[in-house]
Order: C-alpha cells, then structure tokens, then sequence
C-alpha cells in the first residue's frame, strides 16, 4: 500500500468533498483531480473566505502544493481562466502550482449548446420527466466526442496552429447539421459554429494557459518516485458514476474512485487510503430516483438549515433521510476506507430522524442496489427510526461532547456500513470538524 489518498462522494455529489481536500491537504503534496468538469463545485471556507471551485483542485488555497488537472477531466479553457482570475484577486496565487494535462479534452461552447439543446428535445419528445437535468456545462458532450474520437479537441490540440483550424473546421460541419436538427427537434434557436472565430479565440486562450500545460502522467510518476505523496479529488459522486451509478440519470465521466486510474494514469495499487464522503442525510440535484427524498417540511427544514442550493447552478436541491443502502454500495464500490460524515449540524433539532437500512420491492427485501432506474424508482425504504437531538452542535470540539444521541446516530452508520467514520463535520468551517481516530 502507498502512502496516497483519495477523497470521493458517496451520494449524489455535494457532499462536503472541498472541505475534506483543504483539511487533508497539509498532510499531501500534490492534489490530482481525475474526472468531471466544470459541473462539480466544491466549496472550501478559511475564515471569513468562501471559494467556489469547479475546475481546480481545492488544494490550491494551501501555498506550496501542486494541484494537477488530470488526463480524465474535461476542461472549458474560458472557465478554467475565470477560476484563475478570481483566485488571484483573492490573493489565491495561481502560477507554476497548476498543472494541465495536455490529454485531457476541451469543453467548447458548442458542447454546451449541444447539452441544453439535447435536454430540450428530450423535454419535448419524452417529456420533461426524461431530462437528466444537466448542469449545462457541456460535459457528457464533450464526453460522448472523446468517445468518438473524430470530433474531439484535447489540450494539446489548442498547440498545433493550423492543424486545429482544419480541425475545427470538420468538427463544425458535423456539429452544424446535428445541431440544426437538434434545435428543430427542441423548437429552439441556435448559432451555427463559426470555425474560423473559435480557431483565434481558443488559440489565445491557448497562449495564457501554455505555461500550466504539460505531461502530468511522467509528473504524477515522478512524484511519487521522489516520495511525495498525492491526494485525489473526486468530483461529483459514486451514484452518479457512468457505470455505476443511477444509469442515466448519471454524469459522463467514473467519479467514483474507480475512475482515478485511467483519470490520471497512475495505476490501481497505488492509491491505499480512501476517504468516502457523505452528508448525515441525502441530496441530489437533477432528475432521477431518489429513495428517502421529503417533499414535504422535513425535506425543506433539511433544505434550509444546510443552506441546500447548488454551488454550481444555483438550483434547489431535492433533500431526505441518510440512505444507507446508497451509502453501503458506494463504499463498496469505491473501496472506502473511512467515512466521513458531513453536514452533521443540519440535523439538529429533528425530534426522531430517520435512516434507511433496506430496500423492498412487491413485499420483499432487495438484496443488492438495483441496476435499473426504474426499479429503483419502485423500490420503498425500510427505515429506523432513532432519537433525534435538540441542542445545536456547531460548537462542539470533540466527538465526545456530541450529545449521545447524536453519537449513536454516527455509530449506527458504521455498523450498517461496516467501514469506520473518522470524520464528523459539524460545520462548513476547518475548526467544525471532529476526528474522530
Ligand atoms: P462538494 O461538491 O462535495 O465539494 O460540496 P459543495 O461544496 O458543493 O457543498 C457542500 C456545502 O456544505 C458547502 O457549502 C460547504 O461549505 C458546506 N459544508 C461542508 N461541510 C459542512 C458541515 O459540516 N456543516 C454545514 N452546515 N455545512 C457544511
Ligand atoms: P460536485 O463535484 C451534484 C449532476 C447534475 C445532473 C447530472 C448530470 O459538486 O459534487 P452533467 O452536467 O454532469 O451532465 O449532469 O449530474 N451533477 C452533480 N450534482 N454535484 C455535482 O458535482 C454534480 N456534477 C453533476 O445535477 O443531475
Ligand atoms: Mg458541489
């Protein structure tokens, strides 16, 4: 086993992953994000500060820690120069600490047209309930063209002058006519792609992102060769993992940690501490099944009191009980090591709360997390129901002074799940955090 570490979602995303990076990043030195784009957004709050980051790894807050974009995400050059400029006119220095793979694809503003417009005609053709509900960022486009091959952009694409204009060229000729017929499909308007525009545009953003460009499989080899050691971001989250996940209500790309190794070229092995992420109860964003979901006040009090609104889109989230069936499958399948659970303090002041344990099906008890959307649509939880606490516990500063109910409720979690928790959070600040071994 190697001394590097990994930190993923075990639900629906938005589980707290920003926070457990920053925390963890002292004791690491080179944080490695492998999958996904700009649809995750990962919040870490030093202070009075509060960083929304989408395609950087949270480590760049910590001076003197290189943060590696890895051949496995997909990355919009016009975001990822934004995100630079926000953190330098916060002080957040952003130079030779940045690293870009020069495999990983491109997201171009035709993806993005490409994914509202897919959405759009599934609205209409199938009905609004059919939608994934996308975060619009032109990821499973991007994606689904890196499975095509033809039609792709990687970073070391932007580098090859006329090349990439001949290139774009092709590409917009495709695109051209899959969109216009998208958009009669959707009723919707759409601007053709002008190649020869795109060509000077992304070229200049080329020009500035040149010096963070590079090989980082050799980077990340030689890093651990000289004894350094890596900590993976996941983002998004294992139930919205390609393969594994709530298929299709689902992102593009293998978030749960199964996706490191080709995300980054470091081989499986590596990689022994996994730290599973997970909010004290669920949330998801989008469409899809979602067992113990509360449209009612409980799902708002949840809402409400964790501040539940997209980081990325704004959105509203959808709230409800800790699903432990959820949770089990994800450590299982990400091989999790520890848990740590976040968002602890939202639950106070519940009088009972509840945690489902199983799922059933026509009368009887499902064994295994349904492969199918629709079966787990029909799937109902079987909950238990335990005390909830009354007193507020942001305040807390060990684990012990949690009231007892409070305990048993983190101890029930890892008898079900039968990994330990060695984290509880108890607020979105680095001090709210109890360690628990
Ligand atoms: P990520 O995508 O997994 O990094 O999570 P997000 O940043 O999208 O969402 C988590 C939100 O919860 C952020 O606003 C965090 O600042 C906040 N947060 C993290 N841990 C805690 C906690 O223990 N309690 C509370 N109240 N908020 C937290
Ligand atoms: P972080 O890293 C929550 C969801 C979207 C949608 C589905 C597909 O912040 O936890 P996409 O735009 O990826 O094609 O959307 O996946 N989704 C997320 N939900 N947190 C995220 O990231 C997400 N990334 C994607 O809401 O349902
Ligand atoms: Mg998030």
């Amino acid at each position: 086993m190697s001394d590097n570490a990994a930190v993923v979602g075990l639900q629906w995303g938005d589980e707290g992953k920003g926070k457990i990076v920053d925390l963890l990043t002292a004791d690491y030195d080179v944080i490695v994000r492998y999958n996904g784009g700009a649809n995750a957004g990962h919040t870490v709050v030093v202070g009075d500060e509060k960083y929304a980051l989408h395609l950087i790894p949270s480590g760049i807050i910590h001076a003197d820690k290189l943060n590696v974009i890895a051949n496995g995400v997909v990355v919009d050059p016009v975001k990822l120069l934004e995100e630079i400029d926000g953190l330098a006119t916060r002080g957040v220095e952003v130079g030779d600490n940045l690293k870009l793979s020069q495999r990983a694809h491109v997201v171009m503003p035709y993806h993005k047209t490409q994914d509202l417009l897919m959405e759009a005609a599934v609205s209409k053709s199938r009905g609004d309930g059919r939608k994934i509900g996308t975060t619009g960022r032109g990821i499973g486009p991007c994606y689904s063209d890196k499975a095509l091959r033809t039609t792709a952009i990687r970073v070391a694409d932007l580098y090859t002058g006329d090349r990439f204009r001949e290139k774009l060229r092709h590409i917009a000729a495709v695109k051209n006519a899959m969109l216009a017929s998208l958009a009669a499909m959707a009723d919707e308007e759409f601007e053709p792609i002008n190649a020869e525009l795109l060509a000077d545009q992304y070229g200049e953003y080329a020009e500035v992102l040149e010096p963070h460009v590079c090989d980082t499989t050799p980077l990340l080899h030689g890093a651990m060769a000289d004894g350094r050691k890596l900590l993976f971001e996941g983002a998004n989250a294992c139930m919205l993992d390609i393969d594994h996940g709530t298929y299709p209500y689902v992102t593009s790309s293998n978030c749960s940690s199964l996706g490191m190794y080709p995300g980054s070229g470091v081989p499986g092995g590596r990689v022994g501490r996994i730290v599973g992420i997970m909010k004290a109860y669920t949330t998801r964003v989008g469409g899809g099944p979602f067992v113990t979901e509360q449209n009612n006040a409980d799902g708002d009090r949840i809402r409400e009191r964790g501040h539940e609104y997209g980081t990325t889109t704004g959105r509203p989230r959808r709230c409800g009980w800790l699903d432990l069936m959820v949770v089990k499958y994800s450590a299982a399948i990400c091989g999790a090591t520890e848990l740590s659970v976040m968002l602890f303090d939202v639950l106070a002041g519940f009088d009972k709360l509840k945690i489902c344990v199983g799922y059933e099906l026509d009368g009887r008890r499902v064994e295994h997390m349904p492969a199918s959307a629709e079966e787990l649509e029909a799937v109902t939880p079987v909950y238990e129901e335990v005390d909830g606490f009354s007193e507020e516990i942001t305040g807390c500063k060990s684990y012990g002074e949690l009231p007892d109910a409070a305990q048993r409720y983190i101890e029930l979690i890892e008898k079900t799940v039968g990994v330990p928790v060695g984290i509880v959070s108890i607020g979105p600040e680095r001090s709210q955090t109890l360690i628990r071994r």
